[in-house]
């Protein structure tokens, strides 16, 4: 069984897949506890579940360093195989990442290396992009950078709003999201071997 703790911003339709995924006995996952960086209304789907939730507002701290420093102690309590940045907005810095590498992976809404960054769909469609995507990587110091361990295209339908291609992709990423996490319970996918 894989120990999970999942780091989210916002709405956390992904989390809610992992989630539901996590309540069938067959699927080697557990969430453990699930973190934000604001009061987000996706920590109602961890509630839901009777899953612990944290809060860590970059606001309270003298400094970025010290926030991520109390994060990573509250997802060291824990004590997680992994940690999933599914929708966490804030940028990670380095001791951070070093501390949980490989076993931090995250999700991103396009076909990484285009458009990374906060605003991949509105970037995708400023580009006038054809096709765009859904990624998930392992984290590393850089910003969508990792070595990437799943990606799926998704062609733009002429004239969507960013919304709804956004929706679009979350619908991919959600069951990508429940497949690499699988993988990596599985030990289909070796996280050591793929940061090399
Ligand atoms: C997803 O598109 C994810 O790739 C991006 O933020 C979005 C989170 O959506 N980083 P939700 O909060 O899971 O609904």
């Amino acid at each position: 069984m894989l120990s999970v703790v999942v780091l989210i911003s916002g709405s956390g339709s992904n989390l809610l897949a992992l989630l539901e995924a996590a309540d069938n006995p067959l699927y080697p996952v557990r969430v453990l506890a699930v973190g934000s960086d604001n009061p987000a209304p996706g920590l109602a789907h961890a509630e839901n579940f009777g899953v612990p939730t944290f809060v860590v507002e970059p606001g309270r701290f003298e400094s970025r360093e010290a926030w991520a420093k109390a994060l990573l102690a509250n997802v060291k309590f824990m004590n997680p195989d992994l940690v999933v940045l599914a929708g966490f907005m804030k940028i990670l810095p380095a001791e951070f990442v070093s501390a949980l590498s490989p076993n931090l992976i995250n999700m991103h809404p396009s076909l990484l290396p285009d458009f990374p960054g906060a605003h991949a769909v509105r970037d995708a469609l400023a580009a006038n992009a054809q096709v765009t995507g859904s990624t998930i990587h392992i984290v590393d110091a850089g910003v969508d950078s990792g070595p990437i361990l799943a990606q799926q295209s998704i062609a733009i339908p002429s004239g969507i709003s960013e919304g709804d291609l956004h929706e679009m992709i979350k619908a991919v990423e959600r069951d990508q999201l429940i497949d690499v996490v699988r993988e990596i319970a599985e030990g289909k996918i070796n996280l050591s071997e793929r940061a090399q």
